[in-house]
């Protein structure tokens, strides 16, 4: 019993310590299995994320859903979801929400950016909306802190749905009578107005969200997950440090940070947050997004420049992206040094190529 105890404590420290694990060498079943067991409890028993000075780390845990609605919220839902499919809803009458996001591409558009209104090109990625109704802080850069909010971006947006004016919005759904009756049963008011028809959309995206293959496993269905999953689950908690940043039931910690994507100097230059805040420290930082369902929502990043999970990984392994000495811009010196710094949560690895395969099929459980 003790030489078995014995025996287990030094498996797992050999994990703990896997850099020095022989570069070609898988873990064999019995040395899985000893991982699994770092994993059998609750959340709050697993084994010790390794995070760095700074880190905001709340622990992982099945998210919680919001109670599917009934009554009055369930019509305002459905409401919502007709909205969210109807291209009235766009100046043109040709771009409805679904456009972009789509259910059958994990709410997302599967382009790395949008094209909206007269075929413009957009220049940012188009998010799932899973998870759109958990979030403290939505769009890339954070900046509406609600999907009500949120709603008047796209609705306004020159390249999205180019409704200079609001007040047309409203108005053309008001002109639908079917509309105008379920809204009016519901507010108890004759006209439909922009705040009604923004509900009902949030009311929608609300119900989006759906219990994941993590989900049950860290609710206790330790069936939930394989033994390559567990073991990227290990990985992505101790030496890809993802859990640096990616934590909690959404896999962010609500911040925002510079991963080195900011492109700064070139075509694709997108300062992030700084556009939000004015702040020159915030230039090239973006929110934190959630990793859920990431199987189905590639491509990756704001600006999707990554087609596949392995990619973004091995950009993880590289220590994140970088602005080149070369990209110096001697009208922005505070945001060229800013955009170059890149947050002390990221640091480079390596992995095995068998350890990226784990890593990855459990990012594909999320
Ligand atoms: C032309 C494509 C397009 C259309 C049409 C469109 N969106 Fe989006 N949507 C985007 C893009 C691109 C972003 C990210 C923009 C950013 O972060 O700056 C986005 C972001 C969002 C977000 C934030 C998600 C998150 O995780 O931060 C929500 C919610 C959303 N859209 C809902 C809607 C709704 C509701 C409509 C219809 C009223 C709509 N979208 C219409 C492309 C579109
Ligand atoms: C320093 C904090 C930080 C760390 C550490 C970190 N990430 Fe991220 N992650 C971010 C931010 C910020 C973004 C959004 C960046 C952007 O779009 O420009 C992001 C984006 C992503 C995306 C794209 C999500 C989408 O919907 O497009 C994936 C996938 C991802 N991270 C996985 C990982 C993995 C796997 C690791 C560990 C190897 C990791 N991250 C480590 C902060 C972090």
């Amino acid at each position: 019993m003790t030489l078995a105890l014995i025996v287990g404590v030094f498996t797992l420290a050999s994990f703990v310590g896997a850099n020095r694990r022989p570069l070609s060498e898988v873990p064999s079943p019995g040395e899985l299995a000893e991982l699994r067991k770092l994993y059998t409890g609750a959340p709050a028993t697993w084994a010790r994320p390794r995070l760095r000075p700074g880190a905001k780390f709340t622990e992982m845990a099945p998210l919680r859903l919001h109670p599917r609605p009934q009554g009055n919220d369930l019509d305002r839902a459905r409401l919502g979801g007709e909205l969210f499919n109807d291209p009235r809803l766009s100046a043109s009458g040709h771009f409805a929400c679904q456009s972009c996001h789509n259910r059958r591409l994990g709410w997302g558009d599967g382009l790395p950016v949008s094209f909206g209104h007269g075929r413009a090109e957009g220049k940012r990625n188009a998010p799932s909306l899973f998870t759109a109704g958990y979030q403290s802080a939505l769009f890339w850069d954070g900046r509406a802190p609600t999907l009500e909010q949120q709603a008047l971006g796209p609705l306004t947006d020159g390249r999205e749905m180019a409704n200079g004016e609001l007040t047309g919005v409203a108005d053309r759904i008001n002109a639908i009578e079917n509309y105008r009756q379920r809204f009016a049963a519901l507010t108890g008011r004759d006209t439909i107005e922009l705040q009604d028809i923004t509900a009902a959309l949030a009311a929608f995206e609300r119900t989006l969200e759906r219990a994941t293959r993590f989900d049950r496993f860290a609710a206790g269905d330790r069936k939930a997950l394989t033994d390559e999953e567990v073991w990227g689950l290990h990985l992505f908690r101790t030496k890809a440090g993802c859990a640096n940043c990616h934590n909690g039931p959404l896999f962010s910690d609500g911040g925002a940070h510079n991963i080195g994507l900011s492109y700064f100097g070139r075509a694709l230059e997108d300062l992030g947050r700084y556009g939000v805040t004015g702040k020159p420290e915030d230039a090239g930082r973006f929110r934190t997004p959630s990793l859920r369902h990431l199987s189905e929502t590639q491509p990756y990043m704001h600006n999707g420049v990554f087609p596949t999970l392995p990619g973004v990984v091995r950009f993880y392994e590289g220590g994140g992206g970088r602005v080149r000495d070369d990209r110096k811009d001697a009208q922005r010196p505070a945001l060229f040094e800013a955009a170059r710094r890149k947050s002390s949560l990221l640091q480079p690895f390596t992995l095995m190529p068998a350890e990226r395969a784990a890593l990855v099929a459990f990012l594909r459980t999320l």
